[in-house]
């Protein structure tokens, strides 16, 4: 099979971009780095910047764009409608990577890879999560500045957040919030200690990775690229 279908079959990226990766000498197949156009046969070793890159990947990637009203755990004990729900059926095992709200919609990866799941999640790691957040009313600078430099929840200061307002009209303020932790309702309780009621909340980015064009309640697999990026981030 040529190296770029193998590279587009085992999820990496279109046929170009694969072109692309192997002219940037990124590509290696048994260990050396590899020209346009070659065959590979099973039993290659094929590697994207050092990462085996399989047609049989062991573990299943999805990003979903969270709808409200779901929660993100695999079992329900009030029997409401779960994340599981809206995958795609012979799925397998897979489990949502850290926590959004019933009420919260947007970016969720599900995977059944732990090793990401606890590099994505682990509080050392500082994963940014960036987030759309409307509130009622008008922010002050001050109070700005409070979110940006750490607020108290439960007694312990919030990390550095970047805190944008993009959007303000007479009855509501829309600000990106990029917070490095994910502690529970961490968005709307920092947003409580100033007195500022969040009324829409959305998960638009972890770290670069976006929606992307990815309808509310969709979901696709992650491309080989993103699941690189998101293991090295
Ligand atoms: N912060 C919240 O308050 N809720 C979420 O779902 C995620 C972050």
């Amino acid at each position: 099979m040529r190296i770029n279908k193998y590279l587009a079959d085992a999820g990496v990226g279109s046929r170009r971009f694969c072109d692309k990766l192997i002219e940037e000498g990124r590509i290696k197949v048994n260990g050396k780095v590899c020209t346009l156009g070659i065959e590979v046969e099973s039993g290659d070793t094929v590697t994207f910047d050092g990462q085996q890159v399989s047609l049989k990947n062991k573990f299943s990637y999805y990003i979903m764009n969270k709808p409200k009203g779901y929660v993100t755990t695999v079992k329900d004990d009030k029997g409401r409608k779960t994340v599981m729900d809206l995958l795609p059926p012979n799925v397998g095992r897979l489990y949502p990577v850290g926590r959004l709200d019933y009420d919260t919609e947007g970016l969720l990866i599900l995977t059944n890879d732990g090793d990401l799941t606890n590099r994505l999640t682990h509080p050392r790691n500082e994963t940014p999560k960036t987030y759309l957040v409307k509130i009622e009313g008008k922010i002050t600078e001050s109070n700005l500045a409070k979110l940006r430099n750490g607020v108290y929840l439960d007694g312990v200061k919030t990390n550095k957040a970047t805190v944008k307002v993009v959007e303000e009209d007479y009855k509501f303020t829309k600000l990106h919030v990029t917070i490095t932790e994910g502690r529970n309702r961490q968005v709307r309780r920092m947003f409580e200690t100033v007195e500022s009621q969040v009324v829409f909340l959305k998960r638009i980015k972890i770290g670069d990775l976006t929606l992307r064009g990815l309808d509310r309640g969709a979901v696709r697999k992650l491309t080989q690229e993103e699941i690189h990026y998101l293991k090295n981030i």
